[in-house]
């Protein structure tokens, strides 16, 4: 048996041992990235560096980072599909020495002294090349030359061998990925890595960023430095090294699910493993969320509504097996206590987390005591249709699929619980008026979504980076105006606003805000250069900088200095001189959450 802490500290021997450098686990909120709601990959904080920022750690790195992916969302409950996991990375930035990273890839996982995996076991898929990147010959190459079988490697399109981020823009390129042979049956002739029939699991992805795309759906263009980004699942991978059926049978998972097991109503069988299984994902994820330094709560927009929807999700699954909501506290004390080693934070909001969990709860509960009402009402007023039905009309019993979605939508009434009270007072539910209606929602949420997404890379143009240097001013504004304690509770910027969010106990006066405005404008019209330096944390402390100081970046930090009115430790990037800014403008003051209050602003 392997555990998933084990995994990580050979991760960390062995990167250590061929000269890479451990960066810090970043927040799974991005920090000023607006195309996205959570980080999805390790790369994803390194951006600004893979597009050729330099990195204070150096130009090879590797970690740990916690991620959440919601677009598989209606997967979770199969045997491997998780929103919330662990990703394990290593880097080259600014060179791409394929040969390398791909010895190190074999030698991480054949030998004895780290995963020790069978060779002949492995396969490897590799880029068969388009109009935009050759064929990758020195991959396969180098795979056959390391010990893979060449039956074994096998070449395929962009649709399986090119990773980028979700948002499809940013930096991206051909990648290799790895797979074990579980040993079962091929599910058909065409079986081969990639068939998600459970014979081939993948565990490791090489890519080899070569490129990067600045706006949805155009073409990639080759990047000044290439970078190399890698990344392992950790569940999956311990899943596979201890040759369990599911991620869900090893580990704190299998933990949490005899818990609940011990206390649900419904034992944990083939009929239930489901709604096990999405608990055991969906809990561990809003305990990360809640957890996160970037103190997110439900709401209903953003990630604040990603998180409701987990909590709600996990409340009606929680109520098919038959487990009483009051032992999601148990069961966050379970996950708090076991990742406690490496998220302090979350011991240190575990509090905050049980009682938000226990507000969420206790909120959906009313929500479907309104929601019954409103059923009441659909009932009634297919009552009174019958009552004064035309001569010959056939008034059947059967609630619209619109008025059953609306009961979904507005009052978070699952489908399946709006048939079951259907059914017991003698009505079906038009399930495929549903379907539709649900569909044609989703139609209208992702054309939404996409709109975020139409800035482009905006997380590295001027405009960012002119918000980002406003952001900086302006909290050094609120710690004159109200001391030292305030900090940064959290930070977003689009290409046309900034949003700012810290601490304080009271909403800001009107006489406050245009203090705070002017402020900003006074150095704005300063024309300071904006600069920045490498230093080691010690150094950085001792300037007086501010920021993060559990050493994110390993040694070295970066500092940005804006004159005297700013030095904080930040990754960038930055406006060159201030005057770039122009003028500055709050739009709004507003509270975020308790004690939380948020500042929306632009440059005009
Ligand atoms: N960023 C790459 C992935 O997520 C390594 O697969």
């Amino acid at each position: 048996m392997i555990t998933d802490k084990q995994l990580k500290a050979l991760w960390a021997d062995f990167f250590t041992k061929h000269g890479f450098k451990q960066i810090q686990n970043s927040s799974l909120i991005p920090e000023n990235d607006p195309t996205v709601l959570f980080t999805t990959a390790g790369m994803h904080p390194l951006v600004p560096y893979l597009l050729g920022e330099s990195h204070p750690a150096g130009k090879k790195l590797f970690d740990v980072q916690r991620c959440i992916r919601t677009g598989d969302i209606d997967d979770v409950g199969d045997y491997n599909h998780n929103t919330f996991f662990e990703m394990l990375g290593n880097w080259f930035l600014g060179s791409c020495p394929k040969d390398e990273m791909i010895r190190l890839s074999y030698e991480f996982l054949t030998s004895k002294d780290y995963l020790g995996l069978d060779p002949k076991r492995l396969s490897v898929t590799v880029f068969e090349g388009d109009e935009i990147a050759p064929r990758d010959e020195v991959t396969a190459k180098t795979w056959q030359e390391c010990g893979i079988l060449k039956e074994n490697i096998y070449f395929n399109s962009k649709e399986d061998n090119w990773w980028g981020l979700g948002s499809g823009i940013g930096p991206c390129g051909p990648d290799t990925e790895m797979f074990y042979d579980s040993g079962k049956e091929k599910c058909s002739p065409t079986c081969r890595p990639g068939c998600h029939c459970g014979k081939y699991n993948e565990i490791w992805n090489d890519v080899f960023m070569q490129y990067k795309v600045e706006n949805v759906g155009e073409k990639a263009k080759l990047l000044d430095n290439p970078n190399i980004d890698t990344g392992m699942g950790v569940e999956r991978t311990v899943c596979v090294l201890n040759g369990a059926k599911s991620s869900y049978d090893v580990g704190i998972f299998k933990d949490v699910i005899d818990f609940m097991d011990s206390k649900a109503e419904l034992k944990n069988t083939d009929e239930t493993v489901r709604s096990y299984r999405i608990l055991a994902d969906h809990l561990r994820s809003s305990i990360f969320i809640l957890g996160d330094e970037k103190a997110i709560t439900p709401s209903n927009i953003g990630q604040g509504y990603i998180l409701r929807r987990f909590i709600r999700r996990s409340v009606n699954h929680a109520r098919k097996i038959g487990l009483d909501t009051k032992y999601f506290a148990d069961i966050a004390d379970l996950y708090i206590n076991y990742y406690l080693d490496d998220y302090e934070i979350l011991a240190k909001n575990r509090e905050l987390i049980k009682r938000e969990l226990e507000i969420e709860v206790e909120k959906f509960a009313k929500a479907i005591e309104q929601g019954y009402k409103e059923f009441e009402k659909v009932i009634n007023g297919i009552e009174r249709h019958k009552q004064f039905a035309k001569e010959g009309e056939i008034v059947e019993n059967i609630i619209s699929g619109k008025a059953a979605f609306r009961l979904f939508d507005t009052f978070g009434f699952p489908i399946e619980l709006t048939e079951e009270i259907a059914k017991e007072r003698g009505y079906k539910v038009d399930r495929e008026g549903y379907n539709e209606a649900y569909k044609a929602h989703q139609e209208e949420s992702r054309t939404a979504s996409a709109g975020t997404f139409k800035g482009g890379l905006a997380d590295s143009s001027y405009e960012n980076a002119k918000l980002h240097t406003a952001t900086h001013i302006m909290l050094a504004g609120l710690k004159k105006m109200f001391g030292n304690q305030v900090v940064q509770k959290g930070s977003n910027i689009t290409p046309e606003r900034l949003r700012f969010d810290f601490n304080l106990d009271h909403k800001m006066t009107e006489n406050e805000i245009k203090t705070l405005e002017d402020f900003v404008n006074n150095v704005i019209e300063q024309k300071i250069d904006v600069t920045c330096e490498e230093l080691t944390l010690e150094e950085a402390k001792a300037s007086g900088a501010h920021g993060i100081f559990d050493s994110k970046y390993g040694d070295k930090v970066k500092v940005y200095f804006i004159g005297d009115v700013d030095r904080q430790i930040c990754g960038g990037p930055h406006a060159k001189n201030t005057g770039d800014l122009h003028h500055f403008k709050i739009i709004k003051e507003e509270s975020s959450s308790s004690g939380i209050r948020r500042i929306k602003a632009i440059l005009d």
